[in-house]
């Protein structure tokens, strides 16, 4: 309820309404001109999905996977054909866990769009430890990847047991060890903390190893509990304790500490990369094109996400020719600032010349609200040409994920998950 109110209240005074609509229309894409824009693949499988994972992903199984493929080849004809001559500046391959989809498929996809597109930019791909040997090394390379991220979550056996992941840290260790060696351009290893009675201590020790090992960037989350998932359930089945608000900031303060110890620079509000590198980072472009099942697209004044459904997709695609859009939003000029804001505090720099090129409007005026309340309670810092954000700042944007946008995407996600079409739906 309390949740709620805030949000409304956030929304309101931002952007001037109380809620958002989510249809189901497919916006005219072949008449908006774009000319450069980034491209998501969501590869939905993995081998044993994780209980407290809130991505849209199902198990693993080779025939669903080569099916997906030919899916996604045909939905990459379609945009193609309209998009053809525009710059790919980016190409990301998230999911689920791409590297599932490796001689099932994936270089297939990956062949097809650099026939389909003008490719500008190298491949950045997620992966798993489970999945990194050294012929995966040599596929990746062949594909073009020049940079991967790998869910390490822990390099202690008894968290990567109560979270129920399948490898242990011996193995972690190698593989981050094996990506290092392999001259990518960013190796990133994603670490959760605020796990299932994990002490400051624990989180230390994480740091302390993924420090050591060397990797150019450590993104470390929060375990979030987004309501479709089960670690809830799971937590209060097992006795367990998750850490509360208070810990969790201590914990971040910890990492804050130890990565601008060793050097890396704070890059987004989870991420700190080494100084020089060049950041890993799914959202690097405003505007890019969702391949694939679950996959969203944002688009000049359009914000689409594909059906949450592997074989609903697949049908679709066969029958139809134009996106399987479950739920579109076609924002106000207000909202799509908004969004562009949003995701420019994640990355914890705003340059004021960026929103300017992009939105045909001055910087100062249109947010002076918002940033002066935020420098006012020492959140972010005023360099004239950008605004950067502080680590008090950072934590904040945490607990405002929290109340507004976890909430937000975890309903989206509830509905999309139990309708596969659902039509329309309003948050409020
Ligand atoms: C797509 S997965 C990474 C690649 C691969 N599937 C794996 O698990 O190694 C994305 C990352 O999201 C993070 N994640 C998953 N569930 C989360 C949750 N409930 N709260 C916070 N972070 C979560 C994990 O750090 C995970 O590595
Ligand atoms: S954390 Fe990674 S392996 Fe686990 S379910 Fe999520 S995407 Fe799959």
């Amino acid at each position: 309820m309390i949740k709620k109110l805030i949000r409304q209240t956030i929304k309101k005074s931002l952007t001037g309404s109380r809620g958002l609509v989510l249809h189901n229309d497919y916006p005219d894409i072949a008449k908006m001109n774009i000319k450069d824009l980034g491209l998501y693949l969501h590869i939905p499988f993995c081998m044993r999905p994780c209980f407290y994972c809130p991505y849209f992903k199902e198990k693993y199984n080779r025939k669903n996977a080569i099916d997906y493929s030919s899916a996604v080849l045909k939905e990459m004809e379609f945009y193609g054909d309209i998009l053809g001559n525009a710059s790919i500046t980016s190409f990301y391959i998230g999911g689920g866990t791409p590297t599932t989809m490796v001689g099932s498929g994936l270089e297939e996809i990956v062949e097809a769009v650099k026939q389909s597109f003008s490719l500008k930019c190298g491949i950045s791909m997620e992966t798993h430890p489970n999945d990194i040997a050294p012929s995966m090394i040599g596929k990746l390379k062949d594909m073009g990847v020049e940079s991967v991220s790998m869910g390490v979550e822990s390099f202690n056996d008894r968290f990567l047991e109560i979270i129920g992941r399948t490898y242990r840290s011996r193995k972690a260790r190698d593989a981050v060890s094996l990506l290092m060696e392999s001259e990518f351009k960013c190796v990133n290893i994603d670490l959760m903390f605020g796990l299932p009675d994990q002490e400051i201590k624990d989180v230390e020790e994480d740091i302390k190893a993924a420090i050591e090992l060397g990797v150019d960037q450590i993104s470390a989350y929060p375990i979030f509990t987004f309501p479709h998932t089960k670690l809830e359930e799971v937590v209060k089945r097992n006795g367990y304790s998750l850490p509360g608000i208070i810990k969790r900031r201590m914990m971040l303060k910890k990492i804050e500490e130890m990565c601008y110890d060793a050097g890396m620079e704070r890059t987004s509000v989870w991420a700190f990369t080494k100084k020089g590198v060049k950041k890993y980072s799914s959202v690097t472009v405003p505007r890019y094109i969702g391949l694939g099942a679950g996959a969203g697209s944002l688009i000049p004044n359009f914000f689409f996400i594909n059906t949450f459904s592997v074989e609903e997709y697949i049908k679709f695609i066969e029958s139809k020719s134009r996106p399987p859009v479950a739920l579109s939003i076609k924002f106000s000029e207000e909202e799509e600032m908004l969004h562009w804001l949003y995701w420019r505090i994640y990355e914890t720099k705003i340059i004021k010349k960026d929103f300017e090129e992009q939105f045909g409007r001055d910087f100062d005026s249109t947010f002076k609200k918002i940033f002066f309340l935020f420098e006012v309670m020492g959140m972010a810092r005023d360099e004239g040409d950008k605004i950067i954000m502080t680590d008090r700042g950072n934590y904040w944007v945490h607990v405002l994920q929290n109340v507004f946008s976890l909430d937000f995407i975890g309903r989206v996600w509830d509905v999309c998950l139990s309708e596969k079409w659902p039509g329309e739906i309003e948050l409020i």
